[in-house]
């Protein structure tokens, strides 16, 4: 069985008369540890997609299966716990919690899990330990993002979902964070997720989801993931 079985996932925002469809009977499946890209324009639907894996919202109808549990049915307490113990999420504005040091921001969130990793150790791996008592005003935008990735993986998450990493970042830093979240994925055995609107940075997944006005255009595994080194855009 995959690790994650998307059935026919349809998301719709009501307001008034108004229904807006974001997610239109998605279906899809994705292997355990695989790096996994989706592609699509601003308002395709990506980031609902992403947040129903994370269990930040539940779907209108489908099922989202992770490791054989359907969270869709699962109620706000047992989606608080999924949300702590499972998952990572990386997000474009780094959403650091400014009046704290990188080192704490990291801290945070091993402290609301059994099992997380050392921080010492996570802020090496994502190449900070020289920055851990810098807040992060005082950190550019590339080293902020990688605070914010030591934060996702120190709980130790079985999937980690990054929306638009690099949506704020100059190019040569954007590859860096790429990196970062390509190893840190590699060392912890982490199934990945990575929302862009860039092809280019799409052909680094192990399978490319692409998603078009609400609705899975293609899905595609790809046997031989494109090298950062050799992605350009
Ligand atoms: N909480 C919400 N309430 C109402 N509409 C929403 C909400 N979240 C997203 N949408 C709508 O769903 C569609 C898809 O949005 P989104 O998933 O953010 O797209 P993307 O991340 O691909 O840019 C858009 O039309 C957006 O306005
Ligand atoms: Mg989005």
């Amino acid at each position: 069985m995959a690790y994650i079985e998307v059935r026919h996932v349809t998301r719709e925002f009501r307001s008034g008369t108004q229904t807006t469809v974001a997610n239109r009977d998605l279906s899809f499946e994705v292997e355990r540890g695989n790096v996994v890209t989706i592609l699509g324009p601003s308002g395709a639907g990506k980031s609902t997609l992403l947040n129903i894996l994370g269990g930040m919202d539940t779907p209108t109808s489908g099922e989202v299966l992770i490791d054989g549990t359907d969270i869709a049915k699962f109620s706000t307490k047992q989606l608080t716990t999924y949300r702590r113990q499972a998952v990572g999420f990386v997000f474009q504005f780094y959403n650091l919690i400014s009046n704290l040091t990188a080192r704490e921001n990291v801290e945070l969130s091993s402290q609301i899990t059994q099992d997380a990793r050392d921080v010492s150790e996570t802020l090496e791996l994502v190449g900070l330990s020289q920055r851990a008592q810098n807040f992060p005003a005082q950190l550019s935008g590339g080293e902020q993002q990688r605070v914010a990735i030591a934060r996702a993986v120190a709980k130790k998450p079985k999937l980690l979902l990054c929306d638009e990493p690099t949506g704020a970042l100059d190019y040569k830093t954007g590859k860096q964070v790429l990196r970062v979240i390509q190893d840190a994925a590699q060392q912890t055995q982490t199934t990945v997720i990575i929302v862009t609107h860039n092809s280019a940075i799409a052909q680094m997944g192990d399978l490319v989801i692409r998603i078009n006005d609400a609705q899975i255009q293609s899905v595609t595994p790809n046997a031989h993931p494109t090298p950062l080194d050799e992605i350009t855009w």
